[in-house]
């Protein structure tokens, strides 16, 4: 991370916020992936910044601000939300995470059926089942890679049932996935666009007119306002909710197994307490938020001492509202106590995550399952923690060990 005025910048960005900061690798002098957020937000910097990464754009450090241009559609529309532009920018628009109000509500409402709390409620005993099944293949082994061999797979196998897609086409689809959320540069975002449909046109032409009871076939028996879904529609909603449901409780489940195996007093909290798993939950979604997502400016407007243009976009990651100590006194502390808690973790406004709940309840199983039944865990001698970048951040897969004999079957 470096501030500079003799970095290339439009002649309406004034120097003092020119900063040449990548907002999916922000991993700089040995920190991770969190503190490396944090770091640029405490440099002293003013709380709108510009930088000539990803085709150049604003970005905003500031929780209250971040939360507050989330919500303004007016404003800060969402027909692009990734940089740069007019390369991810415009391959991913899908439906309904591109749209503002009103367009965006019939297909929001759709959503908020299918992932409601009523419905989740009734396959929970199904998600504890597998978190159980999980955890018992290797509870006597004393070891696991928990990236691979948990967090990939419960959320996977929940969210695949919901769905009704095999789960032999879940490497296929966690690919694209990937290639959306943390891409490596094998394929642009329009082939990853493309493959996705090839993926989803067969699925929707072989439900439509069906009366199939899961997520897909449910959204395809719905009306938005007076009519159905086109396929082209359905398509690019199914894109956005397994890029929702494939890749973001995965990322956070394995944050907060690494702070729990680093921090036996917090975690012991929680283990002698299960009661307060819970509530606990939101200050983990406080701490350690992962997604940075962005909004492009409707017109020309002057925003916090800035002049910003219309068609630029302004970045936003939902990291710095939880992590900023405006908001959150000692903020990097994990504080079950906190009384309140301020956080954009699942976002703010019309787009505020639908999935929130079926995530919240993901996490709060494992958390009872696990620390009923693995009480005292470390990360393995031999395993580094790494951190990958991205829309969303991820843990590069790491291994937790524990003294098997101590378990509880
Ligand atoms: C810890 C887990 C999760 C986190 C941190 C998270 C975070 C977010 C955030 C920040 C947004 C707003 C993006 C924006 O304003 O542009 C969002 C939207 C969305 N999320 Fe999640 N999410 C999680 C889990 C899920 C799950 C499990 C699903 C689906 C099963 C899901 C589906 C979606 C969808 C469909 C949207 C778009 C909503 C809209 O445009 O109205 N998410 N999520």
């Amino acid at each position: 991370m470096q501030t500079a005025t003799a970095i290339e910048h439009p002649s309406h960005v004034a120097p003092d916020r020119v900063i040449d900061f990548d907002v999916y690798q922000p991993m700089h002098d040995g920190l991770g992936f969190h503190e490396s957020w944090k770091a640029l937000q405490d440099s002293g910097l003013p709380d709108v910044l510009w930088t000539p990464q990803n085709g150049g754009h604003w970005l905003v450090i500031r929780g209250k601000l971040i939360s507050q241009v989330l919500a303004d559609y007016a404003n800060f529309s969402s027909h692009t939300i990734l940089v740069p532009k007019d390369t991810a920018g415009v391959a991913y628009r899908v439906i309904p995470i591109s749209l503002d109000p009103p367009e965006h509500r019939p297909f929001r409402n759709l959503l908020n059926d299918d992932l409601s709390p009523k419905r989740i409620r009734s396959v929970e005993d199904s998600i504890r089942e597998i978190a159980v099944d999980l955890i018992e293949a290797f509870r006597s082994k004393g070891q696991c890679n928990f990236v691979t061999e948990f967090a990939e797979q419960l959320p996977i196998r929940v969210f695949m049932k919901m769905v009704n897609l095999p789960l032999e086409d879940v490497p296929k689809l966690k690919y694209l996935v990937d290639q959306f959320t943390r891409p490596d540069g094998k394929l642009t975002y329009a082939e990853v666009t493309r493959l996705f449909l090839d993926y989803l046109e067969p699925v929707i032409e072989e439900r439509r007119g069906k009366e199939g009871k899961d997520m897909i076939s449910r959204m395809l028996q719905s009306k938005i306002g007076d009519r159905f879904m086109t396929d082209a529609e359905a398509a690019n909603l199914c894109i956005q909710v397994l890029v929702g449901g494939l890749d973001t409780v995965i990322n956070f489940l394995s944050f907060v197994m690494v702070f729990l195996a680093r921090n036996p007093e917090t975690r012991h909290i929680l283990e002698k307490s299960p009661d307060r798993i819970p509530s606990a939950i939101n200050e983990l979604l406080r701490r350690f938020p992962l997604i940075t997502v962005g909004r492009e400016i409707t017109h020309d407007m002057n925003f916090e001492g800035v002049h910003l243009k219309q068609g630029e976009m302004i970045m936003l990651p939902t990291i710095l509202h939880g992590l900023d100590e405006q908001e959150n006194a000692d903020s990097m502390s994990v504080d079950f106590d906190r009384t309140t808690i301020r956080h954009s973790t699942f976002g703010s406004g019309p787009h505020t995550c639908p999935g929130a709940f079926l995530a919240r309840t993901e996490v709060r199983l494992m958390l009872e399952e696990w620390l009923s039944r693995i009480p005292d865990f470390n990360i393995a001698a031999e395993s580094e923690v790494g951190y990958t970048g991205g829309i969303v951040a991820a843990v590069k897969p790491f291994s937790l060990a524990w003294d098997a004999s101590t378990t509880r079957a």
